[in-house]
């Protein structure tokens, strides 16, 4: 696994000791405005190259891809060049695969500067872009050098993306480390980018997604429990082009209610769930209803059957084997 570094303090230190020939710092232009402090400040380098992008779901596209290989050309970056990509998920996803295929691979360091990019994204080494309709359809596994985790950053985020963030740190205190839900339960969205607890809440949730990818980075096994939620907060995603972190904590709900009816997970899990979302101040609508049949274009098909991560009880998920077309009726 690659270094995980808390504080953008550290980041001068490491490029001296990568020793780069070049430092390129990518970044949407949004974010080279909102960001300036920490770009004037940590990120204030000699002889720095930028390269500016687009952001969001327009950085995960072919044409940005292309472009972007084509400022890599144009400012000379070479073998020994250091990338550093900054921004959320999108940036990463597009910035990791572009140095991961340029010159068959260079070395980049991952800034996310968004709570969900902070505790999953930037973690992992997935990226990729979006084609054909599909998203994350092109990418490749390629981990950073380092990836450096500053809480500063959440201060900016809005009230969504804070939401979003926790679909995935609520997720990992259901499937494996319940001190984080303890942590959650001080907390509301609107404390969250202020709370003394947030520096530990980030660490714990990277940690449970390190235990889950450390021993199946290329995820044939374990690693998917990680999916917990995505199964049918994917077609969610896909329905209403919600945002990932919010169609997680959907997908955990549907999922919930599918697996309690069956008595897969303990009964009162779901109560549990929405403990911690109303302490959190968060409130689901019941109008998202999924597509179940998308589930069947979902890359975890696999013939016949699907792998269904599923919560066993508050801190403990398996991985479920079951046939398509009973997934579907429990769905119904
Ligand atoms: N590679 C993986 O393992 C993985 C895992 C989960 C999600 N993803 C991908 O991540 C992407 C979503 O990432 P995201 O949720 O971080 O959103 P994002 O990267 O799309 O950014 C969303 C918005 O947040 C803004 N933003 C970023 N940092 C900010 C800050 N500090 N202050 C204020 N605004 C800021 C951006 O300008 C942008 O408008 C999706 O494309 C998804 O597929 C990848
Ligand atoms: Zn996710």
């Amino acid at each position: 696994m690659s270094k995980i570094l808390y504080s953008l303090k550290s980041l001068k230190a490491l490029i001296k000791k990568e020793n780069p020939s070049s430092a390129c710092l990518i970044t949407s232009g949004v974010l080279y405005e909102k960001l300036a402090w920490a770009i004037a400040k940590e990120l204030a380098l000699k002889n720095l190259k930028v390269i500016l992008i687009s952001d969001g779901e327009e950085a995960k596209k072919w044409s940005a891809l292309e472009n972007l290989l084509l400022n890599f050309t144009k400012q000379n970056l070479d073998r020994d060049s250091l990338v550093l990509a900054l921004g959320g998920g999108s940036v990463g996803d597009l910035v990791g695969f572009a140095c991961s295929v340029y010159l068959r691979g260079i070395k980049y360091i991952q800034i996310p500067t968004t709570l969900l990019a902070q505790v999953d994204s930037a973690h992992g080494g997935k990226t990729g872009i979006n084609f054909s309709n599909f998203k994350n359809q092109i990418g490749s596994f390629y981990l950073p050098e380092a990836t450096i985790i500053d809480e500063r950053f959440i201060k900016t985020l809005s009230p969504h993306q804070i939401t979003d963030g926790l679909g995935e740190i609520i997720k990992a205190g259901f499937i494996k480390d319940t001190t984080i839900l303890d942590l959650l339960k001080k907390e509301t969205v609107a404390s969250i980018p202020n709370s003394p607890n947030l520096k530990k809440i980030i660490k714990k949730s990277i940690e449970v997604k390190d235990y889950f990818i450390k021993n199946d980075l290329k995820d044939k096994s374990i690693r998917q429990i990680l999916n917990v939620g995505h199964t049918l907060g994917h077609a969610i995603e896909l329905k209403y082009k919600m945002s990932h972190g919010l169609s997680v904590l959907y997908g955990i709900l549907l999922e919930l209610e599918m697996s309690e009816k069956n008595k897969l997970t303990k009964k009162g899990t779901k109560e549990e769930f929405f403990r911690i979302l109303e302490s959190l101040d968060i409130k689901l609508s019941d109008r998202f209803v999924p597509d179940t049949e998308k589930v069947l274009h979902d890359k975890k098909i696999s013939g016949d059957s699907l792998i269904w991560p599923i919560i066993v009880k508050t801190g403990q998920a398996k991985l479920f084997k079951i046939r398509t077309k009973d997934f579907l009726k429990l769905a119904k």
